[in-house]
């Protein structure tokens, strides 16, 4: 068995998964949603600290398997510095006591993994990374070899999400605040642009839509003078123009690519509008639409344990002094390996 921790960001969580059968044996995750919302925004600090305590009492829970234990699996990039370092003391310190190997796993090959929780792998596969931190479409080959095809250049999908909810006064996480609220939105009211429409880029951009939000809630006076129309209004304006700028990439690059299977990941993908979208774009183009379970969108141990069993079987340990965090730069470069 595999003990896998993810603590890449404002969740803590822990997975026991079996190598043989790839079945999830135990799973728990304590997201600090709550503690963030009043700012806004994951605080760094405060999220270091609610590890700290979180991840031990999980932990605890996990002892009827240690003795069963074969390796243990950390996310260790990307991520933020100070709760990235939670786990990895937490697994540097079982991977010694216990004498049992550590795997280092990345966490956007975590979110692919995540669609192969109790399955096999399934390759090669397109796809659409839309998270908190990342905005990306990948070429996955097979485990060794997976390639970033496009990018965003600034705020990724789940952030903008997020801060055009913090700028009508909604809370966090805005992903699904705004989702809800479109609902009895016209998503004709505000004519808000759509990123990159006439440019040739394959890549993605979310910072100009996000300020065309900001001037729309200043001329409504700002978010207290809002009323619930026009929250919900906007929130359907904005996700239009989401939508409508992901499916204008991603087409394009259908266009070119001849794999038959695509999925969408990552904390954004639990979007039904984004999912609907794409469900017709994959029709048209002659694919094959693939998604994780919803409680497996978003940030959890299950996938690093998923993608941890395939290091294991491919004996990608790292000694407990070498494992660290990779930089910001090299993160900002689109590293995906
Ligand atoms: O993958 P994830 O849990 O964490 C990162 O790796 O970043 O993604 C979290 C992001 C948040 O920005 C959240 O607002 C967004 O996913 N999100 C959504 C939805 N549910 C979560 N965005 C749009 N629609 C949703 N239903
Ligand atoms: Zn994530």
């Amino acid at each position: 068995m595999i003990l896998s921790i993810e603590s890449s960001c404002d969740d803590s969580s822990i997975a026991i998964t079996e190598i043989a059968t790839k079945k999830i044996l135990y799973h728990k995750k304590i997201s600090q949603e709550a503690e963030h919302s009043v700012y806004g925004g994951v605080v760094p600090e405060l999220a270091s600290r609610l590890h700290a305590v979180a991840l031990p009492n999980i932990l605890k829970e996990t002892k009827p398997w240690f003795s069963q234990l074969k390796a243990v699996a950390v996310t260790n990039q990307p991520g933020l510095g100070v709760t990235l370092l939670e786990g990895i003391a937490m697994a540097k310190t079982l991977a010694v006591l216990q004498d049992i190997p550590l795997i280092p796993v990345h966490h956007l090959k975590g979110h692919i993994y995540s669609l192969f929780i109790e399955k096999e792998t399934l390759f090669p596969l397109l796809v659409l990374l839309i998270s908190g931190g990342h905005t990306q479409v990948i070429r996955v080959e097979n485990f060794e070899k997976m390639e970033i095809l496009a990018t965003s250049m600034d705020d990724s999908v789940g952030e903008s999400f997020d801060k055009c909810a913090k700028m009508m006064g909604l809370g966090y996480p805005g992903g699904p605040l705004i989702e809800k609220l479109a609902l009895g939105g016209d998503e004709d009211r505000f004519p808000l642009p759509v990123p990159l429409r006439h440019s040739p880029l394959i890549a993605f951009s979310l910072s100009g839509l996000k300020n065309a939000v900001r001037l729309t809630v200043e001329k409504l006076g700002g978010a207290s003078e809002m009323t619930e129309q026009d929250k919900a209004d906007l929130a359907a304006a904005f996700q239009k123009a989401v939508k409508l700028h992901l499916l204008q990439k991603s087409k394009k690059i259908f266009a070119k690519e001849a794999i038959k299977d695509f999925a969408i990941v990552g904390g954004a993908s639990a979007n039904k509008y984004l999912r609907e979208a794409y469900e017709k774009l994959c029709k048209e183009f002659d694919k094959t639409m693939h998604v994780a379970p919803l409680e497996y969108c978003s940030d959890n141990a299950a996938m690093i344990g998923r993608y941890a069993i395939d290091a294991y079987e491919r004996k990608q340990f790292i000694d407990p002094n070498e494992i660290d965090i990779v930089s910001t730069k090299k993160q900002q470069a689109g590293m995906l390996l």
